[in-house]
């Protein structure tokens, strides 16, 4: 069953975003926009911001943002279909729903429905069948309560090997697309097997709730196999990208505004289950710049709780400098040997766990005490070593005041002076550009401001680009007309712009202008932030043309007049560049014919600009 397309456009047109949010934020009409304080983290001073005008909502403080059906998706943890249907509701439209089966062009949904499916089975394993008894006491054994084995969608694996191929077959299951997903194999002459045997299965869930992969622990501990067997990487299932557990943590972590960073699956259920919820593990790995990036869209403050052993300390190491670089503020707990977060908290209490998180380290302190620890502060040749390395971490800190604050903190620590510090700092603030290991949201912005040449055009051009993409984002038709018939988005330079333009470009095609549509479309996270801050920004341009006191269409039949000035203006930019070009071609020594040829490209191209520029005088 499916929503008809045109019913979703007209539920979305009919709809008004100011209305929806204002039932569970309280907005204040500040200029053209709507404030409020932002329900999806913590503030005092309101940064979420909703424009009727554009049908749009974006936090400026914690970078959420969408149209009127992300905000439901995302406040209510809905799916898209659902916070259709609840708009459909409050509008009073009802909703024919389509008998036919969906397409499916990408056979995307197809992985997902076999992994749910297959979630279903794990479970019922669990619960219901005679051997998952074994399963069920060892949860019990290691106190994961069944109200919390279900909430986290846990199964068992039986030890056969055919099971599941042959629940698969009985249910028309995709069988080459089971094997993609990893949940069966091919033997060596040919035939199928199970991959999960005899293991208590962890579904993994994307942010929005739907299974991805699976993690399985093995039940027998004399069983000569490793202790974890994970999905593998699959078209709906990149690693690097997912976070296990954050789809029942995301609401805690916004919350609290901060995040508890473990390893495994049987940690997280385990905090969670004593009520500190705001939990993400990293499934054993060390974290990876993308998890990170998903992540920060929920917090900036990070608690790292990894094994006392050697290998859960190296991990923290290289995670600490990974949170680092995105501008996390990185705090690190050390638990007693031979303890993990889930050993800890059943042994303790949820108290004395708490105690050790209010009593977390900041990461340098953490990593003095663990140089300490090693003896490496004994000896002078180890101690400068050491000192170097921490001066290398805090040089992945971005904020200089709070880098300042690091290197006071170590010239204390050590009795050195703080210019001798910094002069350090400066030796990987040198390496670190030339390694190009700039956070990603710096070579981000790197791209968006510009590629950097020596000609002065094309940052004009940049600005230029940047601009004509807010007046393209104002979601006027007559504004779209002018650009897009001077200007095609094959002709941005910047590659984000480009991008962008192209987008925007398809939709007017088909005759939509709506920035809340366009902005739907964008997959790329830090692409789909940018632009809605360009969007809603205080400084667009419908402000800056027309504020509480002028009229819509004043406002508007400026936008017109400026979209036409500014197509003009980058025209001439263009052509500009063009001459600048054939002029520098003609001064680096070519044959005289080549010569003659540009000489004669240039007096046209000085024509074309002439006639653009009294055709647009003339107007
Ligand atoms: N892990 C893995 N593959 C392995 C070992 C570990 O994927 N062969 C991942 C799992 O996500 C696991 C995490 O690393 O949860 C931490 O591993 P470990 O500390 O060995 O296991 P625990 O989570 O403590 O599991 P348990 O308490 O059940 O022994
Ligand atoms: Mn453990």
């Amino acid at each position: 069953m499916r929503i008809p397309e045109d019913k979703i456009e007209e539920i979305r047109n009919t709809s008004n975003i100011v209305d929806i949010i204002s039932g569970y934020v309280q907005l204040k009409k500040r200029g053209k926009n709507f404030v409020g304080l932002c329900p999806f983290h913590q503030e005092k001073t309101p940064s979420f911001t909703v424009s009727e005008e554009k049908q749009l909502f974006k936090c400026f403080g914690c970078n959420v943002g969408g149209n009127v059906f992300s905000f439901l998706m995302e406040y209510k943890n809905i799916s898209f279909v659902e916070a259709v249907e609840e708009v459909a509701e409050s509008l009073g439209i009802k909703i024919n729903y389509q008998q036919q089966s969906f397409s499916d062009p990408s056979g995307l949904e197809e992985l997902y429905e076999i992994n749910t499916i297959a979630a279903k089975y794990f479970s019922s394993n669990l619960f219901n069948s005679d051997e998952g008894e074994t399963a069920r006491n060892y949860l019990k054994k290691r106190k994961i309560k069944p109200q919390v084995q279900r909430s986290f969608g846990l199964g068992y694996a039986f030890s056969e090997w055919e099971h599941f191929l042959q629940f698969a077959k009985d249910n028309n299951i995709n069988i080459a697309k089971a094997k993609q997903l990893g949940l069966i194999d091919t033997k060596d002459n040919g035939g199928f097997y199970d991959k999960f045997r005899g293991r208590i299965i962890f579904p993994i869930f994307s942010p929005n709730g739907r299974v991805i992969a699976f993690g399985g622990r093995i039940l027998d501990p004399s069983a000569k196999t490793a202790k974890y067997l994970n999905s593998p990487e699959s078209p709906i299932y990149l690693k690097r990208r997912s976070l296990y557990g954050l789809y029942h943590s995301k609401d805690e972590i916004r919350k609290l505004d901060k995040a508890v960073l473990v390893e495994g699956y049987m940690d997280l259920i385990a905090l969670f289950q004593q009520g500190i919820k705001n939990v993400v593990a990293s499934s054993g790995t060390s974290l990876t710049t993308e998890q990170v990036q998903l992540l920060s869209r929920y917090t900036k403050n990070i608690i790292v709780l990894f094994d006392a052993d050697s290998a859960g300390q190296a991990a923290a190491s290289r995670s600490i400098e990974i949170l680092l670089k995105q501008n996390f503020e990185v705090k690190v707990v050390t638990l007693p040997e031979e303890h993990d977060p889930d050993s800890y908290i059943n042994e303790f209490g949820k108290t004395e766990f708490e105690n050790l998180l209010n009593n977390a380290k900041n990461f340098l302190e953490y990593q003095t005490e663990k140089f300490k620890k090693q003896g490496d502060l004994d000896d002078p040749q180890r101690e400068t070593e050491a000192i170097r390395e921490l001066v290398r971490i805090i040089s992945f800190i971005e904020d200089p005041l709070k880098r300042n604050i690091y290197i006071k903190s170590i010239s204390r620590k050590f009795g050195l002076r703080e210019k001798l510090i910094e002069s350090e700092l400066e030796r990987f603030f040198s390496q670190n550009r030339s390694r190009q290991t700039g956070s990603n949201q710096q070579r981000f912005k790197q791209s968006v401001n510009g590629i950097k040449t020596d000609s002065k055009i094309r940052e004009v051009e940049n600005k230029f680009e940047k601009e004509i993409i807010i007046l393209l984002l104002e979601g006027i038709e007559e504004v779209m007309d002018i650009i897009f018939d001077h200007i095609l988005p094959e002709e941005f330079i910047n590659p984000v712009y480009k991008h962008v333009a192209k987008i925007i470009f398809e939709n007017y095609k088909k005759d939509v202008f709506s920035p809340s549509i366009i902005v739907e479309q964008i997959e790329d996270e830090t692409i789909k932030d940018f632009v809605l801050s360009l969007s809603l920004n205080n400084d667009t341009i419908s402000t800056r043309y027309g504020d509480d006191f002028t009229s819509k269409e004043v406002t508007q039949k400026n936008l017109i007049k400026y979209a036409d000035d500014i197509a003009m203006r980058y025209k001439v930019l263009k052509i500009d560049e063009q001459l600048e070009m054939n002029r520098k071609k003609i001064a680096s020594g070519i044959s005289e014919e080549e010569i003659l040829e540009l000489l004669k490209l240039n007096s046209e191209l000085e024509k074309e600009k002439k006639t653009m520029l009294e055709e647009h005088n003339g107007k």
